[in-house]
Parts: C-alpha cells; sequence; structure tokens
C-alpha cells in the first residue's frame, strides 16, 4: 500500500525511480511523483492517477541529477489529486510517507503557530513541516528526522531529502515496510525489495524505530534510542522473470497460469512421495512441541483468511484433538479472546505485510504464544518477527487480486497440519492419501487450465452482464465461495457475495430473482443431493445457476462446468481455478483495469 522508492548515487535518478515506481504501482496507484534536486534546485513531478502519467514528465524535464525520492499512492488522508500527492515539500524538504500520523492534527496546530501554512490535507505534509522547522535549526537532516519521528505517534515508512545537501537520504520506519540496497558508490531505497532487482541484491532491511541515512559511501542506522546500529547486509533472490509478464495480456492471467509451477516450488522438499515422506524445515518446533498443540488462532485478511478456512477444514479432519479458529486479523486484534493452553497462532500473508495481521501477531507474542508465518516474501515484516514458519515460494505476485498466493497457502498449511499429525501418530498409512494428492495436485491444475480455459473463457462472456451474482457451497466448499466470490467482485466490480449453501434460504434467497446468476461448487460426495437441493430453489426463483462439479452425474442447472480428476480430497483447489479464470475474463470483458483494480492496493499496510 503506497511504494517509496530513493536513489543517491552517480546515475540518473530520474530514471532509477521511475522504473522503481513502475514495480511498485501494484502497491498503490492513485497518484505519483518524485523529486530531484542538484545545488539546492530541485525538479519535482506529480501526477494524479497512474506512473504513467510520470513518464512523459520526465522526458520534458530532462534532468542529470543524482539523488531523489519518488512514491506512488494509495490514498488515506486526503482524495487522490496532484495535491495530494507525494514527495511533499515544505521549506527545503521534500518527504515521501506509507502510513498514519495519527497526531497531524495536533502537530499541525503547534506548527501554525510557528508560520507554517497547508496546501494539502495530507498527513505526511504535516510530518514534511515538523521536520523543516528542527532542520531549519542546524541544517542536520539525520537528526532532524529523528528528532521529529520521536514526536510522531502512527505508523510510517518515510525517505526524506533536503535540497541544499546532494549526499544524503534519510530513511525510517516503524510498522511500515523499508529496504535499503546497498550497491558500489550508490544506495537504493525501496519499499519493497522488488523494485531493487537488477540494481542491487544487497539489502537492509530497517527493523522498526531505527532511522538510517543513506549515502552514496553506504549506510549509518540509529535505533529509537539514538543508539548507532551497525546493520546487517542479506543477500536477497529475486527473480526479475518473475516481474513480466511473460507473454500474457495481464499479470493476473500469468500469475492464474504460473500455479502448477509455482506450486510444484511450494512442494519442493516437503512432499517426497517415492519415501513416504512429508517434511517442513522452518518450523522450529520438536516433535513433542507440535504433539502438544492443541488449540490454533490462523489469522488473517481477505483471500489469505479464506484460504485458512480451507486448510482448517482440513485439517480437522486429521487432527482430532486440536480446535482450530481461523480469525480475521482487523477483528481479532479488537477481541477481548482468551488463549487457552498449548495453543499456537499462524500468521498467513502473502505479503508479510498486512498491517491488521502483523499487529495481531505482535499481540500473541506478548501473550507468550508460539507464533508461525505462512508467507510468500522473503524477508517481509511477518517472517522476520515469527518464531519459525513456512515460505510458500510461489514467486512474485504482482497482480493485486492473489491467486497463485492463495493456492499455496491452503497446501502450506495442509502440510503444516499433516506434518503435526504425524507427530501425534497419525499412520502412514492415513497419511499416504494425502501425499499422493499433494504431489499430483500441480499437474492436475496444469490440466485444468489446459482444458477448461476456452470453456470459462466463454462462460464468462456469457455472464459478463449480471450485475449481481451468488457462490455457494458446503463443507470445504463454503470458503471456497466465499473466496470465488471475492475474485470476482474485486476484479468486475459485479456485485457478488459467497455464501454456504444451505444458509441461503435463512434470509438472502430473498434477493434472488433473473438479475442473479450463482455460482455453485458440487462435489460428487454424500453432500451431493444437498447441494442439488439447493440448486433447484435458487433456479424455481429465477435465478441462473453454473454448477462446477467433479460429478458425472446428472445435473439441471443453466451450464454446468465437469472437472475430471482423480484426485478426491484436493478437488476443491481444482473448482478454484475455474473460479479465478472466471474472474479474469469477466472483468477483461467489462474493460476493467484487470491487474490494479480501482480502490485497491497490493499489500494493506495500514489498519
Ligand atoms: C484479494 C487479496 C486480498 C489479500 C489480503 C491479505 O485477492 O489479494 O484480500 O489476500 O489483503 O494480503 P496478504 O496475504 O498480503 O496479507
Amino acid at each position: 500500500m503506497c511504494g517509496i522508492v530513493g536513489y543517491v548515487g552517480s546515475k540518473n535518478a530520474q530514471s532509477i525511480l521511475l522504473e522503481g515506481l513502475h514495480r511498485l504501482e501494484y502497491r498503490g496507484y492513485d497518484s505519483a511523483g518524485i523529486v530531484t534536486f542538484q545545488d539546492g534546485d530541485a525538479c519535482l513531478l506529480r501526477v494524479k492517477g497512474k506512473v504513467a502519467g510520470l513518464d512523459s514528465l520526465v522526458n520534458d524535464s530532462h534532468r542529470d541529477d543524482s539523488i531523489g525520492i519518488g512514491h506512488t499512492r494509495w490514498a488515506t488522508h486526503g482524495e487522490p489529486s496532484e495535491r495530494n500527492a507525494h514527495p511533499h515539500n515544505v521549506g527545503d524538504i521534500f518527504l515521501v510517507h506509507n502510513g498514519i500520523i495519527e497526531n497531524y492534527k495536533d502537530l499541525k496546530s503547534v506548527l501554525e503557530t510557528r508560520g507554517y501554512s497547508f496546501v494539502s490535507e495530507t498527513d505526511t505534509e504535516v510530518l514534511t513541516a515538523l521536520v523543516d522547522s528542527i532542520y531549519q535549526q542546524d541544517k542536520n537532516l539525520f537528526a532532524a528526522v529523528s528528532e521529529a519521528l520521536h514526536m510522531v505517534v502512527g505508523a510510517y515508512g518515510i525517505a526524506v531529502v533536503a535540497k541544499d545537501n546532494m549526499d544524503e537520504v534519510v530513511v525510517a520506519r516503524s510498522g511500515s515496510p523499508l529496504v535499503i540496497g546497498v550497491g558500489e558508490d550508490e544506495t537504493f531505497i525501496a519499499s519493497d525489495p522488488s523494485a531493487l532487482v537488477g540494481n542491487t541484491d544487497q539489502v537492509i532491511f530497517l527493523k522498526d524505530g531505527e532511522v538510517a541515512k543513506c549515502t552514496r559511501d553506504g549506510v549509518t542506522v540509529k535505533d529509537s534510542a539514538d543508539q548507532a546500529v551497525e546493520p546487517i547486509v542479506e543477500t536477497i533472490e529475486m527473480d526479475i522473470q518473475a516481474m513480466q509478464k511473460k507473454g500474457f495480456d495481464h499479470f493476473l492471467v500469468k500469475e492464474i497460469f504460473d500455479q502448477p509451477e509455482s506450486l510444484s516450488a511450494t512442494l519442493a522438499g516437503r512432499v517426497v512421495k517415492d519415501q513416504d515422506l512429508l517434511r517442513l524445515g522452518g518450523l522450529n518446533m520438536s516433535e513433542e512441541e507440535l504433539r502438544a498443540v492443541k488449540h490454533i488462532f490462523i489469522v488473517a485478511c481477505g483471500t489469505a483468511s479464506y484460504a485458512s478456512m480451507i486448510a482448517s477444514y482440513y485439517i480437522e479432519r486429521f487432527a482430532d484433538d486440536v480446535v482450530i479458529d481461523t480469525v480475521v486479523a482487523s477483528e481479532l486484534r479488537y477481541r477481548s479472546f482468551n488463549v487457552p493452553e498449548n495453543s499456537l497462532a499462524i500468521f498467513v500473508s502473502q505479503s508479510g505485510e498486512t498491517a491488521d495481521t502483523i499487529a495481531c501477531l505482535k499481540e500473541m507474542k506478548q501473550r507468550g504464544v508460539r507464533c508461525l508465518g505462512v508467507v510468500n516474501a522473503v524477508g517481509s515484516t511477518i517472517a522476520r518477527e515469527v518464531d519459525g514458519g513456512i515460505y510458500i515460494h510461489a514467486g512474485a505476485e504482482i497482480s493485486v487480486a492473489s491467486t497463485k498466493g492463495f493456492t499455496s497457502q491452503v497446501v502450506a498449511l495442509v502440510l503444516f497440519g499433516l506434518v503435526m499429525a504425524q507427530a501425534k501418530g497419525m499412520s502412514i498409512e492415513d497419511v499416504r492419501p494425502y501425499i499422493d494428492e499433494l504431489d499430483a495436485l500441480p499437474e492436475e491444475i496444469a490440466a485444468v487450465l489446459d482444458t477448461k480455459n476456452e470453456e470459462v473463457k466463454q462462460l464468462a462472456a456469457d455472464y459478463s452482464h449480471y450485475e449481481h451474482a451468488f457462490y455457494i457451497g458446503r463443507d470445504v466448499l463454503y470458503p471456497l465461495a466465499l473466496e470465488g466470490a471475492l475474485k470476482l467482485k474485486e476484479t468486475s466490480y459485479i456485485h457478488v457475495e459467497g455464501q454456504p449453501a444451505g444458509e441461503l434460504k435463512h434470509g438472502s434467497i430473498a434477493l434472488i430473482d433473473d438479475r442473479f446468476f450463482e455460482v455453485a461448487f458440487v462435489m460428487d460426495n454424500e453432500l451431493f443431493e444437498k447441494s442439488m437441493s439447493n440448486i433447484i430453489e435458487v433456479q424455481a426463483r429465477g435465478g441462473h445457476v453454473i454448477v462446477v462439479t467433479n460429478s458425472s452425474r446428472e445435473i439441471e442447472a443453466e451450464r454446468v462446468v465437469r472437472i475430471e480428476s482423480r484426485l478426491k480430497m484436493f478437488t476443491p483447489l481444482l473448482f478454484n481455478i475455474v473460479s479465478q479464470l472466471f474472474a479474469y475474463y469477466v472483468a477483461v470483458n467489462k474493460g476493467n483495469d484487470v491487474d490494479q483494480p480501482r480502490n485497491l492496493a497490493k499489500s494493506v499496510t495500514v489498519e
């Protein structure tokens, strides 16, 4: 949510900043801006809308400045506009900011009495003025930023420059990620390591409370008590290929088609079929500790929470002495919940930076609960703060709507459940069917992509004109319906609700008429007949029903998408491929911005 970039070196800062912003645009795309400067002369370029708007401004301005900062915004305070776009400038100071300054109104009143006036509605402009007011005393930028931050309440990742200081970019973080890339005679700054790919693989992940001075020669870091800290430089592996569309029209469809490969990466070395083996290296839990677990909180937001729900339905089947609470992070954190003895908390997050999930992690740690992460982004805040966990290794997910991350999250959680259940005594005979199916899953997904793509494309063409829809399912297909509904609503802007199939008649069915279509997931199992009854009830009220099923039985519905698979347990993950493709093609048919849907941003770093 919002992207920050910065550079100090000898190369052209404008082009480095622009390239970084293009890479980070998936984090926010309401407005964008950069500032570069030389000898007190600053060039500030800002636009409402996407980073592409900056490209032509940069072409016109032709600067060869070698220091600057930039930002792409997801609006919190103040509407998306050029005036509210970052960098903000007050006096000598230019500043970009992710997060929220909660006490900005109090600070603003004090600054107004000192003669500052404000042109934007943002909390960021207030922070910029605060830094300037201190900077003017002795022109020490590092000290001014540190002092200003002692007066701030809130969350921030910031990068700050002073136009009369050609040598320094000062950065700081508290609750919002910031990474420094160390190059030869140059230093890069970004809110996300993906912006650094191609420039350097040597990075310093700033910790909460730290402030750093970045120069051409290196980086100086101090902590919140103003004590010098020796920065730890790490090598990150990032694949530039994963950040390209590889011939697809959009990242969303590329990432849907990535899934056979990304899921294989999740499984690699963890499911070893020919040795009947499951192993997870990073849990940092002994067999005895796994055996002792009696209660699991799985904490996540959005799609990650639906992945968690689905996994919990599976885990409950084989770990029957464990109670699982799957909770949405933004709710859990304000509940006065009890933590039973022998509890474990698992935090599921593609980005590893979701603010509500991080807040819950902090709360659980404070209460002494062992915390695990199921995370995609290596080195992210959640990955660094947990006691152990599982990297899903799905590769960079650029499209705002999560697809391959979801599939790998479900599988990683099920893997954890199986490893725990084995420690509790689940026999290899009982585990083997899971190993077989998990091992086969990437190929089965590839087969669905291969055989169903054209059919779903046509289906989407036929249903794109509807304005309302329900997704329904029973058992594990219920959270799958929630995920299908979310994917369709966020990409297509159709009003979609996910419901347990059996719940519809307890109220929501009142809405059904022929303006609705309904996607019903139906497994060929003991719930088949009951699911069919729910479908008939909808059709009787004029609703148009699309059934997605692995059954070959006769089904009366407007459309039936049949998935042929030898899988029995993980067929729902194949149904979900249909949901993902359907959401993609409906969004394309409607001419929507598929990878960057309106009002959204990847990685929600505000609460
Ligand atoms: C929907 C989507 C979001 C995220 C949610 C959590 O397609 O992507 O609902 O799943 O914002 O994000 P992470 O997994 O990064 O914590």
